[in-house]
């Protein structure tokens, strides 16, 4: 077979896909810089229709980390959704440990007419799957939030994402997981999946 992986390289390949899971609590270290960029990279190889690679990332960490939390919990406590003190305690608490965020957002080409905005915005989501797939096969824990302020205009405003040109849609955090990775039990696609053999009428 004409593949760039051995036999024994796929198979360890589909099992890291196949054993996913999301992890909130990470700390630090962060991914190295080496594997950050791989990590990017990874994003570059989503599907794509039209090829306009419509992925926007800013990369927080560092000092930023705290100004990231204390805008995105501040617009949260000014809007009329505020966290109540415990879950704007724990939300700081989680974000005072996570070692790397990254904001993602989905660039609306205006020039281009043809292809629709939810196909960009779901090239975006295959990008950051494709994220999220390389954060974990380097033994890394992620997680995919629109919480705190993500649905609050001015947050992705200060974030870069002016909202004329851009659809903010979320921020991943990812670091060394905190405690063991809790593994779900996933269904069997069988229950999403059925054979299609023609059209379907009305009559059958
Ligand atoms: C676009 C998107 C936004 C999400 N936002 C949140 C969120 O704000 N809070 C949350 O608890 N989970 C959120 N999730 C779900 C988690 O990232 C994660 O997928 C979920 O906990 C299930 O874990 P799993 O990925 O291991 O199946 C979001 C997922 C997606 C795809």
């Amino acid at each position: 077979m004409n593949n760039i992986y051995t036999g024994f390289a796929m198979n360890e390949a589909i099992n890291y896909l196949l054993n996913r899971n999301s992890m909130k609590m990470v700390t630090s270290p962060a991914p190295s810089d080496k594997d950050l960029a791989l990590i990017l990279q990874a994003a570059m190889s989503a599907p794509d229709h039209g090829a306009l690679r419509p992925w926007r990332f800013k990369i927080i960490r560092g000092e930023a980390i705290k100004k990231f939390a204390d805008f995105s919990i501040g617009l949260r406590q000014a809007s009329n959704e505020p966290f109540n003190p415990d879950k704007e305690a724990a939300t700081r608490q989680w974000l005072a440990e996570v070692p790397l965020i990254i904001a993602v957002a989905c660039h609306i080409d205006y020039s281009n007419t043809k292809i629709s905005e939810s196909e960009r915005m779901l090239a975006t989501g295959a990008a950051v799957t494709n994220i999220l797939n390389a954060a974990h096969m380097l033994g890394y824990g992620a997680f995919w939030s629109t919480g705190i302020a993500t649905y609050i205009d001015e947050f992705q405003t200060g974030l870069g994402f002016d909202a004329l040109d851009y659809r903010f849609m979320g921020f991943l955090a990812i670091g060394t997981p905190k405690m063991p990775v809790p593994q779900k039990e996933r269904l069997s696609y069988e229950f999403f999946t059925e054979e299609w053999t023609g059209p379907i009428s009305e009559n059958n």
